[in-house]
């Protein structure tokens, strides 16, 4: 019998989340963190903004037969489980930092000093942050740019063989899926490429954790071939914040050990109850009738904006229709840049969308959504595309579409001697720090990275820059 069949009758059961409920309703006398005591000794306004029952829940793990995260044991351990059985993974880890944390898991447990990895450009800051601890060396595949939208697209299979076959060192391959806008590359056929040459295959799903739940989204790459991918339940899989998964496929050629044991080192001692809880919660949701109505009504009202959006003057959405996750919707206009439309948004019509970039602004649609939000935005978006605007004279760039020229191992180039210089002054020198936005998280400059003209215009919220010095 498979590690997790017999897991598989009862996707909709909630273990961590029975384990709260009794802790909740039958609770032992404490003496134990955190010590606000069960919201007894927080200060009121707090507790009044947040709730009596949040702070009776806030609790850390050891405590009242609730289980362990590291080991994981009791009523975690089986929540973990259940997971899995529900992603198709042989193993699966709850991380309440995130997927940042998870992704520096992966890379503080896989590679080494001076090993040889080939990471998509377009990898979330907490890569490279991985990569930085692990002192490994960075090569890259550039996914393609769709110059018209400003962002990055899919990541192309054949460049990954070129990749491969030209350096037979790299044993790594590690790339993002969907990007943040959702486009989405030939994982099946990546996966193929990298057994062929013998690499092991990353695929960082935090945008993706509601594919296995939904015949009309992408397939995760846990079905396709890949041996580790993370889940950021929180971004779209209705978890709590900073709430994510790392998963091992059934086939992974990854020690668990090494993972949990680079989990151990990089995580929270004191990890969230309520977070974990919400992970068990939002995988128990996502398996029910009623999860799974959510989430085809999500995706019906993805299609329905995509439609309509089409009757929209001067309005574009990208729709590569096969390889694009319908949830995610990013739309440009002839007229405004993705800022200005934002702005707008949340200015005239108190919008909050889910970000702006160059060209366009990224809207989700999430599960619990309604019909008639979507039906405001595109009224909104309709006046908008018959108002006259004023052009903005900003010279501001979000997306770093630009290929790094690397100089130094990300790792030593970190822990070089550095220096802090005016940006103007920093061109051609060597970069000493990871330089992001978020959102994307895709690295505008980083360690060992010869510093360029091009740089400057995404680099508008930085006096100076922190190089190495000569
Ligand atoms: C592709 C990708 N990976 C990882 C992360 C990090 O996720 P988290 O915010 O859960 O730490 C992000 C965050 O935006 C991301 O976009």
């Amino acid at each position: 019998m498979a590690k997790n069949e017999k897991k598989e009758n009862n996707l909709t059961a909630a273990p961590l989340l029975n384990a709260m409920l009794n802790y909740k309703t039958d609770p032992m006398t404490g003496f134990h963190i955190p010590g606000h005591n069960r919201g007894l000794g927080i200060y009121p306004e707090f507790l009044n903004l947040i709730g009596e029952s949040a702070l009776k829940l806030d609790t850390t793990d050891e405590f009242d037969n609730l289980g362990t995260l590291h080991p994981a044991t009791g009523a975690i351990k089986e929540a973990q489980e259940l997971a899995a059985a529900a992603f198709g993974a042989s193993r699966t880890f709850f991380v309440t930092g995130g997927s940042t944390v998870a992704n520096l898991a992966l890379a503080f447990a896989i590679t080494n000093p001076f090993e040889e990895v080939l990471i998509g450009r377009n990898c979330h800051r907490s890569v490279l942050t991985g990569l930085i601890i692990s002192g490994a060396k960075v090569n890259w595949v550039i996914p393609k740019k769709l110059n018209d939208w400003s962002i990055f697209g899919s990541i192309q299979a054949d460049d990954i063989e070129q990749k491969l076959k030209k350096n037979r060192n790299i044993k790594l391959v590690w790339i993002t899926n969907p990007t943040y806008e959702g486009v989405v590359s030939d994982v099946e056929e990546i996966a193929k490429i990298c057994k062929k040459y013998k690499a092991a295959l990353i695929v960082d799903e935090a945008h993706g954790s509601l594919w296995s739940f939904n015949s009309r989204l992408p397939k995760s790459a846990l079905k396709l071939g890949a041996d580790a991918v993370v889940h950021s339940l929180h971004k779209t899989g209705g978890a709590m914040v900073q709430s994510s998964m790392l998963h091992l496929s059934q086939n992974t050629c990854f020690d668990e050990e090494k993972i949990t044991h680079a989990l151990k080192l990089l995580h929270t001692t004191s990890p969230s109850l309520l977070l974990l809880t919400s992970l068990d919660a939002a995988r128990a949701n996502l398996s029910s009738k009623k999860g799974q109505d959510m989430l085809n009504c999500a995706i019906d009202n993805a299609l329905y904006f995509r439609e309509k959006a089409k009757n929209i003057d001067k309005l574009h959405v990208l729709s590569d229709s096969t390889k694009i996750d319908p949830t995610k919707i990013f739309i440009k206009t002839d007229n405004l840049d993705g800022l200005e439309l934002e702005y707008i948004l949340e200015k005239d019509y108190k919008i909050e969308i889910e970000s702006a970039s160059d060209e366009g602004i990224l809207i989700l649609s999430n599960i619990g959504g309604k019909k008639e939000e979507f039906d405001y935005l595109l009224n909104c978006l309709e006046k908008i595309s018959k108002t006259k605007y004023k052009p903005s004279k900003s010279n501001v760039k979000i997306m770093p579409l630009i290929d790094p020229e690397i100089v130094m191992n990300l790792r030593e180039a970190y822990f070089a001697p550095k220096e802090s210089v005016l940006k103007k002054d920093a061109i051609g020198r060597i970069s000493s720090e990871v330089v992001a936005l978020c959102p994307p998280g895709i690295s505008i400059l980083l360690p060992g990275e010869i510093i360029k003209e091009e740089h400057l215009p995404y680099l508008f919220n930085y006096e100076k820059l922190e190089v190495i010095k000569e």
